[in-house]
């Protein structure tokens, strides 16, 4: 990229489009650390397994460049299917251990998928920096293995979830759900608030902890848990107790619809010193 060579910093946030305020903030994010913000809008099909509707994906072209534009994004990269997988392609990154389980049970594949088109955009783009959510906790850190890994040069970003007043986490998967689904959705993130409130009242024990998010979901009508896990924030590793950096993550169908949220677990009294 010419920018690159004219030393400017260059700030970049892959997407897949069916942009919302969630994203919004993540070009923020960017916009203030980077001369020039690229962000790609590439719905990849390699990060879809079977029975996930690909054709179905939405893709609002024009409301998405409406709203890069109006964060102030220099640079929106919309690549066709064939300059990502020109013909002959045939290499695949594989994730490692870390994919193996939450959203890689249900997905097999799919980090695969996601790993490889990022490593490729950030071949192609050559950020230097990549801003990703936290709300997909488990790609995010499979993203930084990948860099880590890869020796690439890319420092890898992570924003906080972004979330709607009654706190549910942002995504484009929200609009799939009915009015009184989405009145229930805030379960989720009511789940994370009394996990971490087990935790402030003292308890560590990891699959207690959980107990306490998961009772908060099945409470609610018509909500089915996938997993509900305290999990070492850093490496997703099982615990049993928590003692140092944790993650909470939870994934729940409610209407048919997949929600996935996660908050961090801390002790406010031992780590905050
Ligand atoms: O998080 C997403 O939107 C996608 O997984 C990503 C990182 C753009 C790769 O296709």
């Amino acid at each position: 990229m010419r920018a690159r060579a004219e030393g400017l910093t260059i700030g970049f946030v892959p997407t897949m489009g069916a942009l919302h305020s969630g994203h919004a903030a993540l070009f923020d994010e960017a916009r203030r650390r980077a001369d020039v913000v690229v962000v790609s809008v590439f719905v990849n099909p390699k990060q879809f397994g079977l029975g996930e509707d690909l054709s179905k994906y939405p893709r609002p072209l024009e409301a998405d460049v409406a709203l890069c534009a109006r964060c102030g994004v220099d640079v929106v990269f919309v690549p066709g299917i064939d300059e990502i997988y020109p013909a002959g392609f045939d290499t695949k990154v594989v994730a490692g251990a870390a994919a193996a389980d939450l959203e890689g049970a249900s997905r097999p594949g799919h980090f695969d998928g996601v790993l490889t088109v990022v490593a490729l955009l950030f071949s192609i783009v050559q950020p230097h920096f990549s801003v990703f959510g936290e709300k997909d906790f488990q790609q995010l850190l499979l993203v930084r293995r990948l860099a880590k890994d890869l020796r690439l040069t890319t420092e890898i970003v992570a924003m906080p979830v972004i979330r709607d007043v009654d706190g549910l986490a942002l995504s484009s998967r929200n609009l799939y759900l009915s009015p009184e689904d989405r009145r229930r959705a805030v379960c989720l993130s009511r789940g994370l608030v009394a996990a971490q409130d087990t935790l402030q009242r003292g308890e560590t024990d990891a699959s207690l902890i959980g107990a306490a998010a998961a009772a908060v979901v099945e409470a609610t009508a018509g909500t089915e848990i996938a997993y509900v896990e305290v999990r070492d924030a850093r490496t997703l590793a099982k615990i049993e107790r928590v003692e140092r950096e944790a993650r909470v993550l939870l994934a729940v169908k409610l209407g048919g619809v997949r929600l996935i949220d996660n908050g961090p677990l801390f002790h406010s009294v031992r780590w905050q010193r």
